[in-house]
């Protein structure tokens, strides 16, 4: 069942979604899919037809992989909602002439279906707020005199995500998209720059983005974020998708927009997954300043140059296939 809504949890007023669910993709291989997230240091379940992905110790499922023909695809996001919110968000979808419309061939539970400015079908289902309610507390233990702090090598732990931050989509228009997701689904823009890239977050309270755009050619999955405990286990992860033959990606660095410190590493299909730590976190009462920064001010504070494919949107030609053709 749907938990309350709580104050602490609960912008007044506000009629939105609370959470990015789920997000669902597909792949030519989904072994080549199990191997990348199991290095990654997820919870990877493996199902009739698809592959799910969990993060150990947590009991949401946080994204599904299905086989496809081609190339990765973006299929659908997920949108969870307070039982409260759904049936004025289903009012305002009408008053804004935004069409309902029937499932994704690959839906796998029952929700309001429609599509975003870009033809990706969006899901909102009534589910358990999984976007967080409070900053985490920092978990690094803390090195005291006359102790030695770093593990050996051989004993260094998996870096393990705790749970899904957000997702980067590409849109061949992101003010366009920004407005589906601040009228459409009740998100909030935190930041921008331009009209290349836009943050949005939660009104109910989370971090500084859940969902975020950047400028393309056409839609697509650029990366999903994965929050870990601190910023040993950035490098932890690094290190170990390195070791298992993932070495290509960007970072360790930190971002100005979010502030948080990252590691991507490139998928097998050129998409990224990113390993992020303390990015700023926007509790649902507050009006975080909103502005627009300059690129060449905004994209990183410190780290390495990204690599020259780091926005390539590899999803452009696979889009012209068929919506959920199975492999
Ligand atoms: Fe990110």
């Amino acid at each position: 069942m749907n938990q309350p809504s709580t104050p602490a949890a609960r912008r007044a007023g506000a009629t939105a979604v609370h959470s990015l669910n789920r997000f669902v993709f597909s792949v030519p291989d989904l072994g080549a899919a199990v191997d990348f997230y199991k290095a990654f240091g997820l919870d990877v379940r493996e199902t009739a037809g698809r592959v799910d992905l969990h993060t150990h110790g947590h009991p949401h499922r946080w994204g599904s992989i299905y086989p496809r023909r081609g190339g990765k695809r973006l299929e659908y996001l997920c949108y969870g909602a307070y039982a409260e919110d759904v049936g004025p968000l289903v009012d305002r979808l009408g008053k804004l002439g935004i069409a309902r419309t029937a499932p994704h061939p690959l839906a796998d539970d029952d929700g309001v279906w429609l599509a975003d400015p870009d033809g990706t079908a969006i899901e909102i289902v009534t589910a358990p707020k999984v976007s967080p309610a409070t900053m985490a507390p920092d978990a690094r233990p803390p090195h005291l005199p006359a102790t030695f702090a770093a593990p050996a090598r051989s004993k260094a732990p998996q870096t393990r995500p705790r749970r899904l931050s957000h997702a980067l989509l590409f849109t061949p228009d992101v003010p366009r998209s920004v407005r589906f997701g601040t009228e459409a689904l009740g998100l909030r823009l935190s930041d921008r720059s331009g009209d290349m890239i836009a943050f949005l977050h939660g009104a109910h309270g989370s971090d500084h983005h859940m969902l975020a755009f950047a400028k393309s050619d056409g839609p697509g999955l650029h990366h999903s974020s994965w929050e870990v405990a601190t910023i040993d286990d950035v490098g932890l992860g690094m290190q170990q998708m390195a070791d298992c033959g993932y070495a290509h990606g960007w970072g360790v660095g930190r971002h100005v927009i979010g502030s948080n410190y990252f590691r991507y590493v490139r998928d097998p299909w050129g998409s990224f997954a990113e390993y992020s730590y303390d990015i700023d976190f926007i509790p649902a009462e507050y009006d975080w300043p909103t502005a627009d920064h300059p690129p060449e001010d905004s994209f990183y504070v410190w780290g390495p140059p990204p690599p020259d494919d780091f926005v390539v949107n590899h999803e452009t030609a696979v889009r012209a296939a068929p919506i959920g053709q199975a492999a």
